[in-house]
């Protein structure tokens, strides 16, 4: 049956749908747990949060369901800070900015390297939990943290952007993999190369398929049920949807944020500008007028824009912000996560009535 895939029977969920992590507070535990009590996987994202908001995400979501839910971190390498002065092109860039938004120019050149929390102490929180699945993103964690979580019975995933990417994920023992197309919304899970560009996630669903046997979770562009038969029939074993649910009421993105996603005004683009790290966000001022700069390296550059960003929120720049949105974002409706996962259902019960 259509529904019934090895990633169903591997997690123990009804539907192939995956509700996709997103940080910044948008899949929240109540979102998470809407999803999985209606027989999907909701995915907390926890990424950039500490071992206590940790254990207080997952407890929360465990308190408001008992079906499998998943959780999402961060597995990258660590960082150093670049040697950057004021006649570097990554700086330069950056002044005009400082200057039309009146931002003390000395912040540029007083980084300290990001507090980004530690993934071991992250992982020892989430193994004093009851979590049953936990999903990496940016790269693959060491050895013997996917030894530590499986011996715990966690089911492990982690996220490719390229088939050699997948093949390596398979490797290193990981129970499934998540194939993010470069259509995908936000972050590009890439770490072989920079991600900036490779196939969409159908392309990619086909070009892996062959190469690895673990399930595979397709993710990128897809907005409804229709999608998800179509990615389930070339080879997916379930589909994880992140821009369908930014818009749903749960995520509670902020205001000026859903204007620009609902405008359907502009495209989505690649761009490493606001983080380091390339993404997909809306193609507006900031993203067009940086491309031809090169930008410090991931988390870096996050630094030097977060008071762009913070200034251009407070004062209402929006065209400054950084607004995540998968390709297909012009295809989101505002509703509630149940609304929409009901959606997903119906329409994949029909497509299995043929
Ligand atoms: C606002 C936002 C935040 C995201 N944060 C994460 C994250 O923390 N971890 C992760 O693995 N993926 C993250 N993603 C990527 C999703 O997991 C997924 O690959 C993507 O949303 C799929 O494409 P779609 O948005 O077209 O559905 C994020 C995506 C968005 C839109």
């Amino acid at each position: 049956m259509l529904t019934n895939t090895s990633f169903t029977e591997l997690v123990g969920i009804q539907w192939p749908i995956v509700q996709a992590p997103m940080v910044g507070g948008y899949s929240s535990p109540e979102m998470v747990a809407i999803v999985s009590n209606l027989g999907g996987l909701g995915t907390l994202a926890l990424g950039n949060l500490t071992p206590e908001q940790i254990k207080q995400q997952c407890n929360q979501t465990l308190s408001l369901t008992d079906k499998p839910f998943a959780i999402n971190l961060f597995a990258r390498q660590k960082q150093t800070i670049p040697s950057l002065n004021k006649n570097s092109e990554e700086i330069k860039a950056l002044i005009p900015y400082y200057q039309q938004l009146e931002i003390d120019e000395s912040v540029l050149f007083n980084q300290k390297i990001a507090n980004l929390p530690d993934l071991n102490l992250q992982i020892d929180a989430i193994l004093n939990t009851e979590v049953p699945i936990v999903t990496f993103t940016f790269d693959i964690p060491s050895p013997d943290i996917v030894e530590k979580l499986k011996q715990s019975g966690k089911i492990v995933i982690a996220t490719a952007t390229s088939t050699d990417e997948a093949k390596l994920v398979q490797n290193e023992g990981f129970d499934a993999v998540i194939l993010q197309g470069s259509n995908a919304g936000g972050h590009r899970a890439s770490f072989l190369t920079d991600g900036n560009g490779g196939p969409e996630t159908q392309l990619l669903l086909k070009q892996t398929k062959q190469a690895v046997s673990i399930p595979i979770i397709s993710s990128g562009g897809i907005m409804n049920g229709q999608q998800i038969v179509q990615h389930i029939s070339n080879g997916a074993d379930a589909c994880q949807l992140g821009t369908a649910y930014l818009f749903t009421d749960e995520a509670k993105v902020e205001s000026y944020y859903l204007e620009a996603l609902l405008q359907h005004q502009v495209e989505t683009c690649l761009s490493d500008s606001f983080t380091g790290k390339y993404a997909r966000v809306l193609n507006n001022r900031f993203a067009k007028e940086m491309k031809p700069y090169r930008a410090a390296s991931f988390p870096y550059q996050g630094q030097l824009t977060s008071s762009i960003r913070s200034k251009a929120a407070d004062i209402g720049r929006y065209e400054y912000l950084p607004f995540w949105a998968g390709a297909s974002y012009s295809l989101g409706r505002r509703q509630t996560a149940a609304s929409l996962t009901k959606t997903l259902i119906d329409e994949l019960k029909f497509s299995m009535s043929y």
